[in-house]
Protein backbone atom coordinates (compact mmCIF):
# COMPACT_ATOMS: atom_id res chain seq x y z
CA UNK A 1 0.00 0.00 0.00
CA UNK A 2 1.27 3.73 -0.67
CA UNK A 3 2.92 5.33 1.93
CA UNK A 4 2.69 8.84 0.19
CA UNK A 5 -0.13 11.45 1.70
CA UNK A 6 -3.16 10.00 1.42
CA UNK A 7 -6.85 10.72 1.63
CA UNK A 8 -10.18 8.75 2.18
CA UNK A 9 -12.47 9.08 -0.66
CA UNK A 10 -16.56 8.36 -1.36
CA UNK A 11 -15.99 5.90 -4.65
CA UNK A 12 -19.82 5.01 -4.40
CA UNK A 13 -23.36 4.81 -2.71
CA UNK A 14 -26.32 2.97 -2.67
CA UNK A 15 -29.20 2.18 -0.58
CA UNK A 16 -32.13 0.19 0.30
CA UNK A 17 -36.27 0.69 0.99
CA UNK A 18 -38.62 -2.11 1.73
CA UNK A 19 -41.48 -2.53 -0.24
CA UNK A 20 -44.11 -1.90 2.18
CA UNK A 21 -45.36 1.48 2.09
CA UNK A 22 -47.30 2.71 5.59
CA UNK A 23 -49.07 5.95 5.06
CA UNK A 24 -50.50 8.40 7.99
CA UNK A 25 -53.97 7.03 6.76
CA UNK A 26 -52.38 3.96 7.80
CA UNK A 27 -51.64 5.44 11.18
CA UNK A 28 -54.85 6.83 11.73
CA UNK A 29 -56.43 3.45 12.28
CA UNK A 30 -53.88 2.27 14.23
CA UNK A 31 -53.53 5.03 17.02
CA UNK A 32 -55.23 8.11 17.56
CA UNK A 33 -53.58 10.80 15.48
CA UNK A 34 -53.81 12.52 12.07
CA UNK A 35 -52.16 13.26 8.84
CA UNK A 36 -52.49 16.62 9.62
CA UNK A 37 -50.65 16.69 12.58
CA UNK A 38 -48.35 14.03 11.60
CA UNK A 39 -47.25 16.27 8.60
CA UNK A 40 -46.96 19.54 10.16
CA UNK A 41 -45.01 18.58 13.07
CA UNK A 42 -42.77 16.42 11.59
CA UNK A 43 -42.64 16.24 7.73
CA UNK A 44 -43.49 12.63 7.56
CA UNK A 45 -46.10 11.70 4.90
CA UNK A 46 -44.91 7.95 4.69
CA UNK A 47 -42.91 5.44 5.91
CA UNK A 48 -41.10 1.58 4.48
CA UNK A 49 -41.85 -1.34 6.66
CA UNK A 50 -39.66 -4.41 6.54
CA UNK A 51 -41.20 -7.29 5.95
CA UNK A 52 -40.78 -10.78 8.87
CA UNK A 53 -38.53 -12.53 6.34
CA UNK A 54 -36.18 -9.08 5.72
CA UNK A 55 -34.07 -8.55 8.99
CA UNK A 56 -31.67 -5.62 8.88
CA UNK A 57 -28.72 -7.46 7.08
CA UNK A 58 -30.93 -8.09 4.39
CA UNK A 59 -31.94 -4.28 3.95
CA UNK A 60 -28.31 -3.90 4.57
CA UNK A 61 -27.13 -6.52 1.93
CA UNK A 62 -29.40 -4.94 -0.53
CA UNK A 63 -28.48 -1.28 -0.17
CA UNK A 64 -24.39 -2.09 -0.20
CA UNK A 65 -24.72 -4.20 -3.60
CA UNK A 66 -26.20 -1.06 -5.20
CA UNK A 67 -23.43 0.99 -3.73
CA UNK A 68 -20.72 -1.90 -4.84
CA UNK A 69 -22.13 -1.52 -7.94
CA UNK A 70 -21.84 1.82 -7.97
CA UNK A 71 -18.40 1.99 -6.92
CA UNK A 72 -17.46 -0.72 -9.53
CA UNK A 73 -15.53 -3.05 -7.46
CA UNK A 74 -16.62 -6.80 -5.88
CA UNK A 75 -17.26 -7.87 -2.84
CA UNK A 76 -13.55 -9.30 -2.88
CA UNK A 77 -12.17 -5.81 -2.73
CA UNK A 78 -13.62 -4.85 0.22
CA UNK A 79 -11.28 -5.32 3.53
CA UNK A 80 -13.64 -4.18 6.45
CA UNK A 81 -17.23 -3.74 6.47
CA UNK A 82 -19.02 -1.32 8.78
CA UNK A 83 -22.73 -1.92 9.51
CA UNK A 84 -24.11 0.81 11.83
CA UNK A 85 -27.41 -0.08 13.25
CA UNK A 86 -29.29 -0.36 16.53
CA UNK A 87 -31.55 -2.80 15.58
CA UNK A 88 -29.48 -5.90 14.98
CA UNK A 89 -30.37 -8.98 13.72
CA UNK A 90 -29.03 -10.54 17.19
CA UNK A 91 -27.28 -8.97 19.96
CA UNK A 92 -24.37 -10.84 18.29
CA UNK A 93 -22.60 -12.36 16.18
CA UNK A 94 -22.65 -8.91 14.53
CA UNK A 95 -25.19 -7.71 11.86
CA UNK A 96 -22.05 -6.97 9.78
CA UNK A 97 -21.07 -10.46 9.93
CA UNK A 98 -24.37 -12.05 8.36
CA UNK A 99 -23.66 -9.11 5.83
CA UNK A 100 -19.71 -10.66 5.16
CA UNK A 101 -21.25 -13.60 4.16
CA UNK A 102 -24.68 -12.44 2.45
CA UNK A 103 -21.84 -10.57 0.26
CA UNK A 104 -19.64 -13.46 0.12
CA UNK A 105 -17.29 -10.37 0.97
CA UNK A 106 -14.35 -13.26 2.40
CA UNK A 107 -12.01 -10.74 2.36
CA UNK A 108 -13.28 -8.29 4.70
CA UNK A 109 -13.05 -8.45 8.48
CA UNK A 110 -16.68 -7.02 9.94
CA UNK A 111 -18.20 -4.99 12.36
CA UNK A 112 -21.32 -3.01 14.25
CA UNK A 113 -21.39 0.07 15.63
CA UNK A 114 -23.82 1.65 17.66
CA UNK A 115 -24.35 5.05 18.02
CA UNK A 116 -27.95 5.40 17.04
CA UNK A 117 -28.74 7.78 14.18
CA UNK A 118 -25.33 9.64 14.48
CA UNK A 119 -23.95 5.92 13.31
CA UNK A 120 -23.63 5.89 9.51
CA UNK A 121 -21.17 9.24 10.67
CA UNK A 122 -19.52 7.40 13.40
CA UNK A 123 -18.77 4.66 10.86
CA UNK A 124 -17.52 6.80 8.59
CA UNK A 125 -14.91 8.58 11.08
CA UNK A 126 -13.75 5.19 12.42
CA UNK A 127 -13.22 4.08 8.33
CA UNK A 128 -11.32 7.28 7.42
CA UNK A 129 -8.90 6.40 10.50
CA UNK A 130 -8.60 2.92 8.99
CA UNK A 131 -7.97 4.35 6.01
CA UNK A 132 -5.50 7.25 7.32
CA UNK A 133 -3.20 4.70 9.20
CA UNK A 134 -2.79 2.75 6.33
CA UNK A 135 -4.53 -0.11 7.83
CA UNK A 136 -7.17 -0.79 5.04
CA UNK A 137 -7.99 0.37 1.57
CA UNK A 138 -11.22 -0.24 0.39
CA UNK A 139 -14.38 -0.21 3.24
CA UNK A 140 -18.10 -0.45 2.60
CA UNK A 141 -19.63 1.09 5.18
CA UNK A 142 -23.67 0.81 5.71
CA UNK A 143 -26.33 2.94 7.79
CA UNK A 144 -29.55 -0.04 8.61
CA UNK A 145 -32.05 -0.03 10.66
CA UNK A 146 -35.75 -2.31 11.10
CA UNK A 147 -36.68 -0.04 13.44
CA UNK A 148 -40.31 -1.20 13.13
CA UNK A 149 -39.21 -4.37 14.86
CA UNK A 150 -38.70 -2.15 18.11
CA UNK A 151 -41.54 0.62 17.81
CA UNK A 152 -44.45 0.72 20.43
CA UNK A 153 -47.15 0.71 17.53
CA UNK A 154 -49.45 1.71 21.04
CA UNK A 155 -47.55 4.38 21.23
CA UNK A 156 -49.00 7.52 19.15
CA UNK A 157 -45.86 9.79 20.24
CA UNK A 158 -42.74 7.38 18.64
CA UNK A 159 -45.06 5.08 16.32
CA UNK A 160 -45.58 7.73 13.34
CA UNK A 161 -41.74 8.58 13.72
CA UNK A 162 -40.10 5.78 12.44
CA UNK A 163 -39.15 3.63 9.34
CA UNK A 164 -37.27 0.91 7.95
CA UNK A 165 -34.29 0.87 5.40
CA UNK A 166 -30.68 0.94 4.44
CA UNK A 167 -28.14 2.98 3.02
CA UNK A 168 -24.70 2.16 2.08
CA UNK A 169 -21.11 3.46 0.75
CA UNK A 170 -17.56 2.60 -0.24
CA UNK A 171 -14.81 4.85 0.96
CA UNK A 172 -11.22 4.12 -0.50
CA UNK A 173 -8.11 4.93 0.49
CA UNK A 174 -6.10 7.11 -2.45
CA UNK A 175 -3.34 9.04 -2.67
CA UNK A 176 -3.57 12.83 -2.71
CA UNK A 177 -2.04 13.41 -5.89
CA UNK A 178 -4.31 10.88 -7.78
CA UNK A 179 -7.37 12.96 -6.61
CA UNK A 180 -5.69 15.87 -7.84
CA UNK A 181 -5.23 14.36 -11.04
CA UNK A 182 -8.95 12.72 -11.10
CA UNK A 183 -11.23 14.89 -8.55
CA UNK A 184 -12.66 11.94 -6.41
CA UNK A 185 -15.52 12.58 -3.52
CA UNK A 186 -13.16 13.12 -0.59
CA UNK A 187 -13.62 13.66 3.09
CA UNK A 188 -11.88 17.05 4.28
CA UNK A 189 -13.04 17.33 8.18
CA UNK A 190 -15.12 15.14 10.44
CA UNK A 191 -16.61 16.06 14.12
CA UNK A 192 -18.56 13.67 16.50
CA UNK A 193 -19.54 14.31 20.31
CA UNK A 194 -21.23 11.91 22.93
CA UNK A 195 -23.58 13.25 26.28
CA UNK A 196 -24.01 9.71 27.92
CA UNK A 197 -25.82 12.15 30.62
CA UNK A 198 -28.85 12.27 29.04
CA UNK A 199 -28.93 8.57 27.89
CA UNK A 200 -33.12 7.83 29.37
CA UNK A 201 -34.69 10.80 26.92
CA UNK A 202 -34.21 8.42 23.94
CA UNK A 203 -33.37 4.95 24.27
CA UNK A 204 -34.52 1.42 24.78
CA UNK A 205 -35.07 0.39 28.71
CA UNK A 206 -35.65 -3.10 28.08
CA UNK A 207 -33.98 -6.57 26.48
CA UNK A 208 -30.12 -5.90 27.49
CA UNK A 209 -28.45 -6.99 30.67
CA UNK A 210 -29.49 -3.89 32.82
CA UNK A 211 -32.98 -4.88 32.41
CA UNK A 212 -33.81 -8.17 30.55
CA UNK A 213 -37.59 -8.83 29.08
CA UNK A 214 -39.51 -12.00 31.36
CA UNK A 215 -42.63 -12.77 31.07
CA UNK A 216 -43.53 -10.94 34.22
CA UNK A 217 -42.74 -7.50 32.06
CA UNK A 218 -43.09 -8.73 28.89
CA UNK A 219 -46.31 -6.53 28.96
CA UNK A 220 -44.22 -3.10 29.73
CA UNK A 221 -43.11 -3.12 25.94
CA UNK A 222 -39.67 -2.25 27.90
CA UNK A 223 -37.93 -2.91 24.52
CA UNK A 224 -39.44 -0.97 22.53
CA UNK A 225 -38.61 3.22 21.73
CA UNK A 226 -39.26 5.78 24.36
CA UNK A 227 -38.55 9.38 23.57
CA UNK A 228 -39.31 12.65 25.50
CA UNK A 229 -39.68 14.44 21.89
CA UNK A 230 -39.52 17.67 22.90
CA UNK A 231 -36.26 17.65 24.93
CA UNK A 232 -34.51 15.85 22.21
CA UNK A 233 -35.43 17.81 19.69
CA UNK A 234 -33.83 21.15 21.20
CA UNK A 235 -31.02 19.46 21.97
CA UNK A 236 -30.77 17.94 18.24
CA UNK A 237 -31.08 21.28 16.78
CA UNK A 238 -28.13 22.85 19.23
CA UNK A 239 -25.73 19.68 18.98
CA UNK A 240 -26.16 19.66 15.02
CA UNK A 241 -25.44 23.18 14.68
CA UNK A 242 -22.45 23.14 16.80
CA UNK A 243 -21.06 20.16 15.17
CA UNK A 244 -21.88 21.90 11.62
CA UNK A 245 -20.20 25.05 12.13
CA UNK A 246 -17.16 22.78 13.85
CA UNK A 247 -16.54 20.39 11.13
CA UNK A 248 -17.24 23.10 8.40
CA UNK A 249 -14.34 25.65 10.19
CA UNK A 250 -11.90 22.55 10.53
CA UNK A 251 -12.40 21.63 6.64
CA UNK A 252 -11.39 25.50 6.13
CA UNK A 253 -14.52 26.43 4.83
CA UNK A 254 -17.44 28.87 5.75
CA UNK A 255 -20.94 28.13 6.08
CA UNK A 256 -21.71 29.77 2.83
CA UNK A 257 -19.09 27.22 0.56
CA UNK A 258 -21.17 24.33 1.58
CA UNK A 259 -23.65 23.52 -1.47
CA UNK A 260 -25.41 20.90 -0.07
CA UNK A 261 -26.86 19.96 3.35
CA UNK A 262 -27.80 16.17 4.04
CA UNK A 263 -29.04 16.02 7.56
CA UNK A 264 -30.30 13.21 9.38
CA UNK A 265 -33.79 12.87 8.86
CA UNK A 266 -35.72 12.86 12.00
CA UNK A 267 -38.47 16.41 11.35
CA UNK A 268 -38.46 18.58 8.90
CA UNK A 269 -38.36 21.59 11.59
CA UNK A 270 -35.21 20.11 13.36
CA UNK A 271 -33.71 20.80 9.17
CA UNK A 272 -34.98 24.13 8.69
CA UNK A 273 -34.08 25.08 12.27
CA UNK A 274 -30.54 24.20 11.26
CA UNK A 275 -30.00 25.48 7.95
CA UNK A 276 -31.60 29.40 9.17
CA UNK A 277 -29.14 28.74 12.13
CA UNK A 278 -26.14 28.40 9.70
CA UNK A 279 -27.42 31.49 7.86
CA UNK A 280 -28.24 29.28 4.38
CA UNK A 281 -30.84 29.31 2.07
CA UNK A 282 -33.38 26.32 2.96
CA UNK A 283 -33.17 24.61 -0.96
CA UNK A 284 -29.60 23.36 0.41
CA UNK A 285 -30.71 20.98 2.69
CA UNK A 286 -31.53 17.56 0.64
CA UNK A 287 -34.77 16.57 2.23
CA UNK A 288 -36.62 13.10 1.93
CA UNK A 289 -38.37 12.83 5.72
CA UNK A 290 -41.68 12.60 3.87
CA UNK A 291 -40.84 9.45 2.28
CA UNK A 292 -38.89 7.26 4.58
CA UNK A 293 -39.78 8.83 7.99
CA UNK A 294 -36.62 8.51 10.77
CA UNK A 295 -34.91 5.55 9.67
CA UNK A 296 -31.58 6.05 12.12
CA UNK A 297 -28.57 5.27 11.34
CA UNK A 298 -29.65 4.83 7.10
CA UNK A 299 -31.21 8.11 6.99
CA UNK A 300 -27.70 10.10 6.32
CA UNK A 301 -26.97 7.07 3.12
CA UNK A 302 -30.06 6.97 2.40
CA UNK A 303 -30.60 10.37 1.34
CA UNK A 304 -26.80 10.97 0.22
CA UNK A 305 -27.30 8.39 -2.33
CA UNK A 306 -30.69 9.87 -3.66
CA UNK A 307 -29.11 13.19 -3.98
CA UNK A 308 -25.98 11.83 -5.75
CA UNK A 309 -28.46 10.02 -8.19
CA UNK A 310 -30.06 12.55 -8.32
CA UNK A 311 -28.18 15.22 -9.31
CA UNK A 312 -28.22 17.41 -6.52
CA UNK A 313 -24.34 16.72 -5.50
CA UNK A 314 -22.28 17.82 -8.55
CA UNK A 315 -18.45 17.29 -8.76
CA UNK A 316 -16.84 20.04 -7.01
CA UNK A 317 -19.57 20.50 -4.41
CA UNK A 318 -18.68 20.65 -0.46
CA UNK A 319 -21.47 18.45 0.79
CA UNK A 320 -22.13 18.90 4.84
CA UNK A 321 -23.49 15.50 6.75
CA UNK A 322 -24.56 16.20 9.83
CA UNK A 323 -26.33 13.76 12.61
CA UNK A 324 -27.50 13.84 16.03
CA UNK A 325 -29.30 10.18 18.25
CA UNK A 326 -29.57 8.60 21.05
CA UNK A 327 -26.71 8.91 23.83
CA UNK A 328 -26.70 11.33 23.23
CA UNK A 329 -24.40 11.27 20.26
CA UNK A 330 -23.78 13.74 17.06
CA UNK A 331 -21.57 14.20 14.26
CA UNK A 332 -20.77 16.12 10.99
CA UNK A 333 -18.80 15.61 8.21
CA UNK A 334 -17.67 17.93 5.50
CA UNK A 335 -17.14 16.10 1.61
CA UNK A 336 -15.87 17.83 -1.42
CA UNK A 337 -17.29 15.83 -3.74
O1 LIG B 1 -33.63 10.60 15.49
C1 LIG B 1 -33.17 11.46 16.48
C2 LIG B 1 -34.06 11.55 17.57
N1 LIG B 1 -35.42 11.93 17.38
C3 LIG B 1 -35.80 13.18 17.07
O2 LIG B 1 -35.03 13.99 16.61
C4 LIG B 1 -37.20 13.58 17.37
C5 LIG B 1 -37.21 14.91 18.07
N2 LIG B 1 -38.50 15.35 18.47
C6 LIG B 1 -39.47 15.69 17.60
O3 LIG B 1 -39.30 15.59 16.40
C7 LIG B 1 -40.76 16.25 18.14
O4 LIG B 1 -40.60 16.58 19.50
C8 LIG B 1 -41.97 15.29 17.97
C9 LIG B 1 -42.35 15.20 16.51
C10 LIG B 1 -41.62 13.92 18.49
C11 LIG B 1 -43.17 15.83 18.74
O5 LIG B 1 -43.49 17.14 18.32
P1 LIG B 1 -43.75 18.28 19.42
O6 LIG B 1 -44.13 19.49 18.67
O7 LIG B 1 -42.50 18.36 20.26
O8 LIG B 1 -44.99 17.73 20.20
P2 LIG B 1 -45.11 17.29 21.73
O9 LIG B 1 -44.35 16.05 21.98
O10 LIG B 1 -44.79 18.45 22.59
O11 LIG B 1 -46.66 16.98 21.80
C12 LIG B 1 -47.63 17.97 21.57
C13 LIG B 1 -49.00 17.32 21.67
C14 LIG B 1 -49.19 16.49 22.93
O12 LIG B 1 -50.52 16.68 23.36
P3 LIG B 1 -50.82 17.63 24.63
O13 LIG B 1 -50.07 17.01 25.77
O14 LIG B 1 -50.29 18.97 24.25
O15 LIG B 1 -52.30 17.55 24.74
C15 LIG B 1 -49.04 15.07 22.44
O16 LIG B 1 -49.76 14.14 23.23
O17 LIG B 1 -49.19 16.41 20.57
C16 LIG B 1 -49.64 15.16 21.07
N3 LIG B 1 -49.15 14.11 20.17
C17 LIG B 1 -49.86 13.69 19.12
N4 LIG B 1 -51.06 14.06 18.61
C18 LIG B 1 -51.47 13.44 17.49
C19 LIG B 1 -48.00 13.42 20.25
N5 LIG B 1 -47.93 12.55 19.23
C20 LIG B 1 -49.07 12.69 18.50
C21 LIG B 1 -49.57 12.08 17.35
N6 LIG B 1 -50.76 12.49 16.87
N7 LIG B 1 -48.88 11.12 16.69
Amino acid sequence: MSTSPCATTIIGTGHFVPEKVLTNADLEKIVDTTDEWIVSRTGISERRIAADDEPTSHLATEAAKNAIENAGITAEDLDLIIVATVTPDTFFPATACYVQAKLGATNAVAFDISAACSGFLFALQTARHFINTGNRKTILIIGAEKLSSMVNWEDRNTCVLFGDGAGAAILQHRPLNEIQKTPTPTVLASVMGTNGALTDILRVKGGGSACPVTPENADDKLNTISMQGREVYKKAVTAMCQASEEAIEKAGLTAEDIKVVIPHQANIRIIEAIIDRLGLPRERAFVNVAKYGNTSAASIPIALDEACRSGVIKSGDHVLLVAFGAGLTWAATVVRW
